[in-house]
């Protein structure tokens, strides 16, 4: 069927109501079809999906496996209410916390969402009622979400450029929220310091300036995403010793990271011995086959929630269908040991980064696990080129910051690949990557560098 875009763009430009892009400046991209790792723009040409849209789409476009069960599910199901239960949201459930997490031993219970920063919320609220305590420690460059309270979580400010001045930018009035304290970004696995990490000391000195009788939980991501930094290998448990120590919880938040992308179950297995108390999860659960979250509760923290009259729920709870496309997803990589797909391709798709690293003076950082890694760009210095980094306001204009030139370069390759905050690349693709689209990926990427090494480092 053929349609009609610039009818379509009208509509678009017209009605829908945009992010990141002021009406001024919006550029119209529309996307027709997506099939496997690849879309396809309206005027034909063909995309790598290397970022997996937002990290998000792991399974590449239109899996047949998820889709079959979805198929099947729609044969039978509709949506059906939270009071009453439905076949799939049994089995994701056992999926969850029998097959990923049944070797642990610490995972008590799930419950399935409509999105990620829904699973994040609900870990919040959690997290306050079982301690009785308000105070959550949130991390410098940490996302979280898009609304109210897990914006107020957010560890970069910028949520609106106003119109007519987009040198400027302001928060959400009452940003920061009460009952949300910032603790600093862990340091890059690269960190060459001697003794503790300084971001764990300072850490210990704001819970003690606080009292962790006042604090409910710390949340973090195992990887940050949106950031884009690998920790240092000391970061995560130590931050989990503090926690542990001063008495409040763990809140460990997979929504990017969890189902694989790290070449684990969830990234927080990494780090042997280091179990969270609560995960928010989403994406990677179906592959973004359908919007999804999900929270998994240790075993205590479940009982006290089962044993309770919990007032909760959203309408979307349990839905049979995006628990359909879990147990599809879920199913899928297991028979199909996805785990070890991720781990080879990743290794594969780091040798080639590692060879980039060598290659352009550009690159002061390759660094992650699995299928996700980052890419630093420096200058000839060797310092970030944008100097603000990851505490960038966005501000100004964007298109000549390194992460869109790159972006830019790409796309003229027909690969979609740049980054978020402005030094950092972001390579993200689904597990069914090839080979040989890794090597497509990174040789674009590698004659997008010379645009940089060129632009940045030789000038
Ligand atoms: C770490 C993390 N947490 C929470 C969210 C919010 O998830 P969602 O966009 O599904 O609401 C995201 C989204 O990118 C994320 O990366």
């Amino acid at each position: 069927m053929s349609r009609d875009w610039d009818q379509l763009e009208k509509w678009d430009r017209a009605y829908y109501l945009h992010g990141l892009q002021a009406a001024s400046e919006y550029s119209y991209a529309p996307v027709d079809s997506m099939d496997g790792n690849w879309f396809t723009l309206a005027d034909g040409t063909r995309m790598l999906d290397f970022m997996s849209q937002l990290i998000s789409d792991s399974m590449g476009h239109r899996h047949p496996a998820i889709h079959a069960e979805l198929a099947r599910a729609m044969e039978r199901y509709g949506h059906v209410y939270f009071g009453l239960a439905n076949e799939y949201r049994a089995r994701a459930a056992k999926l969850i916390i029998e097959d990923l997490l049944g070797e642990t031993q610490w995972a008590g219970r799930a419950r399935v969402f409509a999105s990620g920063t829904d699973a994040v919320e609900s870990c919040i609220t959690m997290a306050r009622l079982y301690t009785g305590k308000s105070i959550i420690l949130t991390q410098a460059h940490s996302f979280h979400g898009m609304v109210m309270g897990s914006t107020m979580m957010r560890g970069y400010r910028a949520n609106i450029s106003p119109a007519g001045d987009f040198n400027q930018v302001q928060d959400i009035p009452g940003f920061p929220a009460q009952g949300y304290i910032p603790i600093p970004a862990p340091e890059f696995e690269d960190w060459q310091g001697e003794g503790r990490l300084p971001s764990l000391e300072a850490t210990e000195q704001i819970v003690r300036a606080i009292g962790g009788e006042n604090i409910a939980a710390v949340i973090t991501e195992p990887m940050l995403g949106g950031g884009g930094t690998f920790p240092h290998s000391d970061y995560t448990a130590g931050l989990r010793d503090i926690s542990k120590r001063h008495g409040f919880l763990w809140i460990d938040d997979e929504v990017i990271c969890g189902v694989g992308r790290l070449g684990e179950w969830f990234g927080y297995m990494h780090w042997p011995g280091v179990e969270p108390d609560l995960i928010a999860a989403g994406k990677g659960l179906n592959g973004s086959a359908l919007p999804v979250g999900a929270v998994i509760a240790s075993k205590e923290i479940s009982e006290h929630f089962e044993a309770a009259r919990w007032w909760s729920g959203s309408t979307w709870d349990g839905h049979p269908l995006v628990c359909a496309t879990i147990v599809g997803n879920l199913e899928y990589m297991l028979a199909n040991n996805m785990l070890q797909q991720v781990r080879q391709r990743g290794a594969y798709l780091k040798e080639r980064l590692d060879g980039l690293d060598a290659k352009h003076p550009s690159v002061g950082r390759v660094s992650g696990r699995g299928l996700f890694y980052t890419v630093d760009l420096v200058n000839g210095a060797g310092e970030p080129i944008v100097p603000e980094d990851r505490y960038s306001a966005f501000t100004g204009d964007l298109s000549d910051m390194p992460h869109n030139i790159v972006a830019g370069e790409n796309a003229k390759r027909g690969v979609f690949l740049g980054g978020f905050t402005p030094n950092t690349i972001k390579l993200g693709p689904p597990f069914t990557i090839t080979q040989d689209e890794i090597d497509l990926a990174v040789d674009s990427l590698d004659q997008a560098l010379d645009v940089i090494d060129e632009k940045f480092v030789k000038n």
